[in-house]
């Protein structure tokens, strides 16, 4: 019986502990949460390679499709400027300009696949293209602007939560258009 209540309490204290970290990741950094979804992409990317049927396949591309467009807005929209704005230096303003040319490239990878689907005989090899792309990116975002975003004078905990906020509402778009 005693040991009963002692493992009850170490339940209910390690449950307490989880529920802690929850609630912390939820509130990301904005390099963690941008992190989190480049892996998030990273992975569906896998799942498509390793998946056969084309249902499955076209499931994986609209997500992977929905979940850039949503990631690129939010580096747009406010990680990308407010680390130009803190930064303002020439090297910095070199990285983002690539980074910006980038999404552009990205965006008409992503048009394309978006009006293809995976009866096409080129899908795997639009989604293969895509991933290179996005896989180049995401090691250039890491090398030359993450530390940048270190470097500023920004507070990338207050930033996290509203990269958070404003993916919660694309999310919400995304999901009444569909
Ligand atoms: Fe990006
Ligand atoms: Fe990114």
């Amino acid at each position: 019986m005693a040991s009963n209540t002692a493992q009850s309490s170490r339940t209910q204290s390690s449950q307490r502990g989880t529920a802690t970290r929850r609630n912390r990741s939820a509130a990301q950094d904005a390099l963690s949460l941008l992190r989190a979804d480049h892996n998030t992409v990273l992975e569906l990317f896998d799942k498509f390679e390793s998946s056969r049927r084309k249902d499955q396949k076209q499931k994986i591309a609209d997500q992977i499709c929905m979940e850039l467009t949503i990631h690129s807005t939010i580096e747009e929209e406010i990680f990308y400027p407010e680390i130009r704005q803190a930064s303002d230096n020439e090297d910095a303003d070199d990285a983002l300009n690539e980074a910006d040319v980038e999404h552009d490239g990205a965006k008409k990878l992503i048009a394309e696949i978006e009006a293809s689907d995976a009866e096409n005989e080129m899908f795997d090899a639009q989604i293969k293209v895509l991933s290179e792309y996005i896989k180049h990116h995401v090691k250039e975002e890491y090398r030359s602007i993450f530390p940048l975003a270190r470097k500023a004078d920004i507070d990338l905990d207050e930033m996290g939560e509203r990269l958070q906020a404003r993916k919660q509402e694309l999310m919400q778009e995304q999901q009444q258009r569909h």
